[in-house]
């Protein structure tokens, strides 16, 4: 188990554990977090489990794969900190991390 604190657009904090393995998007879905609303079921086509990742953290992540940074893209998303949470799994070297959530995903 890792803490993961989701953090809405209006500052709302969400701390909850993710085990590893789980996706970021999982970790959410699981916990009832608002903000990530995973259309596709984690399928990495429709770009609504967005989240905005500090530079401290993102350098830690699984780097994109074509696939998600084409959907990044392709949903106009322009921040460099744009990462798609069901793309990312938890590990113990998250352990700590927080992820900022668009105004658009309730
Ligand atoms: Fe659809 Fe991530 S859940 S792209």
């Amino acid at each position: 188990m890792a803490k993961v604190t989701y953090v809405t657009h209006d500052g709302t904090e969400n701390a909850v554990e993710v085990p590893a393995g789980l996706t970021l998007m999982e970790g959410a879905i699981q916990n009832g977090v608002e903000g990530i609303e995973a259309v596709c079921g984690g399928n990495c086509y429709c770009g609504t489990c967005r989240i905005y990742v500090a530079a401290e953290w993102l350098e830690k992540l699984v780097p994109a794969a074509e696939e998600e940074l084409a959907m990044i893209e392709a949903s106009g998303e322009e921040a460099p900190n744009a990462r798609l949470a069901c793309q990312i799994p938890m590990t113990d070297a998250l352990d700590g991390i927080r992820v900022t959530t668009p105004e658009f995903q309730k």
